[in-house]
């Protein structure tokens, strides 16, 4: 599966590894996108400079409001008479403050943007595809914190272990409707969500090379591409400096 002609949906748009995934689509010759962010003006403005060729239609939501994102995946699934390919993106950290002094508040919203809101987002793809007997991609971005410790903020690398241990409990789905579910599991990338600045990570970032958001991109579409790729998830690592 390549790109040409095909209808997404993506959260997470507006900034990032999600602009660049939006990019590539309007650049590559996706029919329609479309793209969800709760930053209403970044989205806006990125959708401004794309390819008109492509059909994108960008919407402001806030991907923890269950209804709204429900409704969003089944009016995008109308709009375009089905969906090929959903990329569940969107994420958020718990700082800055670090654990264990991070607010609960501000945990639960890590969990709920990254895990809950990625498992409604791939069940929603998942019905909806195996509805119109489409063979379709779902792709959820983890990270490299799903591997790792993470002491400054856990339960970003707690949420981010449950999306890869859920993508890969999805696998069967494959078989069973036809939609295979694939994790990406990016190291750090240069991006808006990364603390540049805190303490805890600056030996970190000292010892590894940034991954752009495109290195990330290009993994997604290799994943897009393989259909025999059975692997429950990619990792994308750093090079070490
Ligand atoms: N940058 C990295 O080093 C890195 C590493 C591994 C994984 N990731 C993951 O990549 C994904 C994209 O992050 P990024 O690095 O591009 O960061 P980013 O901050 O540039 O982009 C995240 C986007 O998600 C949107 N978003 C956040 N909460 C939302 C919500 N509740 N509803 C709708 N939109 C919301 C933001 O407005 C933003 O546009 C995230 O899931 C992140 O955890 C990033």
């Amino acid at each position: 599966m390549d790109l040409i002609d095909k209808r997404v949906v993506l959260t997470g748009g507006a900034s990032g590894i999600g602009a660049a995934v939006l990019r590539r689509l309007a650049d590559k010759g996706a029919r329609c996108v479309h793209v969800a962010d709760q930053n209403q003006a970044a989205l806006s403005a990125l959708i401004s400079k794309l390819s008109p060729q492509c059909d994108i239609q960008g919407a402001t939501l806030d991907v923890t409001d269950r209804e709204a994102l429900t409704n969003w995946f089944n009016a995008a699934d109308a709009a375009m008479g089905g969906i090929d390919i959903v990329i569940n993106n969107a994420g958020i950290m718990s700082g800055p403050v670090e654990f264990p002094e991070t607010p609960i508040a501000a945990m639960m919203k890590v969990i709920d943007v990254n895990l809950i809101a990625m498992m409604l987002g791939t069940r929603l793809a998942v019905e909806l595809m195996h509805a119109r007997g489409i063979e379709g991609v779902v792709i959820n971005t983890a990270s490299v914190a799903a591997f790792n410790a993470m002491p400054a903020d856990p339960a970003y690398a707690a949420s981010k272990a449950g999306i890869v241990n859920f993508t890969q409990s999805c696998a069967p789905l494959a078989q069973s409707h036809g939609v295979r579910v694939v994790a990406i599991c990016p190291g750090v990338t240069d991006t808006a969500i990364v603390p540049h600045d805190a303490a805890w990570l600056k030996p970190a970032l000292a010892s590894v090379q940034f991954l752009t958001p495109d290195d990330i991109v290009d993994a997604m579409v290799r994943v897009i591409g393989e259909s025999e790729l059975t692997a429950s998830y990619v990792r994308v690592d750093n090079q070490r400096l």
